[in-house]
């Protein structure tokens, strides 16, 4: 077009990319996963871990991302391409683009199980019912794999539209409105579930830590968690960084995101625990400990049936906003660096994480072939995304920030070219260039000491 470079599409409001960060941030992480390695690695104990780590690594990954992304106006790969020319730099982009796609395919198994829930919620499939039951019902229906496949396809086609029409009209529109009404529920959930009998056996073990329990498994569990929930380590902000407009705080952008995200995990714990002790349900059962206890909740509750409607629902959405900023991360790369066409790479994108994402699902049936060193599918994309590349992904961009890009631009890009005040700069670039790759090396190390 005449020389002229097309705008590119970006974000149009700040609180936009507040949601839309905290959109990818807030997920079936939260709600689903941090309960499962909460109740697997030590209760109270992994919770004071997690928060310490989101303190000290998360809120610095995550602004190392955003500057990086905003800085460049690129996507995950592209950005190290432009910063860091004619180096090696890139191969973080391409480990993010990778570690997105098999995120994704693992992650739209659970966000298909969300769909099925929708539904059983809605045929009132849960009223009446005891735990065993509720348990049975799981189970049948990971025995069933393709009903699973199915839901998993749904739900990649509804990511894949939503990418589709791009980020303006897609994105940010989904995600204003429905976290705090996320945020609404669960509190009403919280209250309710610390009511049930035998609740405070629950909240001593989310709340009551027993440092013995501290070992370098749960050190790098609790690492792989945060980054996981805060959607750091492997583009996902890089490329909402690139959407973000050159007037918006980066710094505080970061710890709104953050804050949220970890008030929804806490939240959700708040929700799940007591109600699990006090039906008899195992904190460590994985799994089943989150499908299997919100049921039970509802089923106790005045209203329960609409209550369990509204919460499978915005849990989906919430699954959604996170699903898109995955699928983005390869869209965006496919789009800019190989010059596909948006819609193409969407496709494209969708269908090979449908591939994949099918032996995820097919490996959760029981006896299923698709086991890999004693892993179930499913299980080995989690560990290999949540406990090998993303700390390694943010381990690469924060010593890509401090050291590399240096301390000229970071300065720059957080205070917009000198124009904002960020008086914890002097903080976070020490934290960036020293404590954080440390940190993270360390329990890396740790986590695979035995
Ligand atoms: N943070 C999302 C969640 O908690 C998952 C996610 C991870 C999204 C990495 C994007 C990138 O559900």
């Amino acid at each position: 077009m005449g020389g002229h470079k097309k705008q590119r599409d970006g974000f149009t409001s700040k609180l936009g990319v507040v949601a839309a960060a905290a959109g990818s941030a807030i997920g079936l992480g939260n709600i689903y996963r941090f309960p499962c390695e909460l109740g697997e690695n030590g209760g109270a104990a992994f919770l004071l871990v997690y928060l310490g780590i989101v303190l000290l690594l998360g809120v610095p990954v995550m602004l190392s991302e955003l500057v990086i992304g905003r800085r460049s106006q690129r996507n995950a790969v592209g950005a190290f391409k432009k910063l860091a020319p004619k180096s090696i730099w890139p191969f973080v982009g391409y480990m993010g683009v990778l570690c997105g796609f098999l995120i994704f395919a693992f992650y739209s198994t659970v966000a298909g199980w969300t769909l099925e829930y929708i539904v059983k919620a809605v045929t009132n499939s849960f009223q009446g019912k005891d735990l065993a039951a509720i348990e049975q019902d799981f189970s049948d229906f990971h025995n069933n794999g393709w009903r699973n496949v199915i839901w998993q396809g749904v739900f990649i086609f509804l990511t894949g539209f939503v990418v589709f029409r791009g980020v303006q009209n897609g994105i940010e529109k989904y995600s204003k409105v429905l976290m705090p009404m996320l945020l609404l529920i669960l509190i009403i959930l919280g209250v309710r579930s610390m009511l049930l009998p035998g609740a405070k056996e629950g909240l001593l073990f989310l709340f009551h830590p027993d440092f013995s329990k501290i070992t370098g498994e749960v050190l790098i569990s609790a690492l792989g968690q945060v980054f996981f929930s805060l959607s750091v380590g492997m583009g996902a902000l890089i490329t909402y960084g690139s959407y973000i407009k050159k007037d918006d705080n980066l710094v505080t952008t970061s710890l709104s995101v953050t804050l949220s995200d970890t008030l929804v995990a806490v939240l959700a714990g708040i929700v799940i625990f007591p109600a699990a002790f006090s039906f008899g349900i195992q904190p460590s059962s994985g799994m089943g400990l989150v499908f299997n206890t919100l049921p039970m909740i509802f089923n106790q509750m005045t209203g329960g049936y609409f209550f369990c409607i509204i919460f499978f629902v915005l849990l989906a959405i919430a699954a959604l906003t996170s699903t898109i900023s995955l699928l983005e991360v390869a869209v965006a790369y496919l789009s800019e660096e190989l010059h596909l066409k948006r819609q193409t790479a969407t496709v494209l994108a969708c269908i090979a994480t449908m591939l994949l994402g099918t032996y995820s699902s097919l490996s959760l049936k029981q006896g299923s072939p698709f086991y890999i060193a004693g892993m179930s599918c499913f299980d080995l994309l989690d560990f290999v995304t949540s406990k090998v590349l993303l700390p390694l992904g943010g381990l690469f961009i924060v010593i890509f920030v401090g050291w590399k890009l240096g301390k000229t631009k970071f300065f720059d890009e957080i205070t917009n070219e000198g124009t904002i005040k960020a008086s914890s700069k002097k903080v976070l670039l020490f934290i960036i260039r020293f404590v954080a790759p440390l940190a993270i090396a360390l329990i890396f190390v740790s986590g695979f000491i035995k």
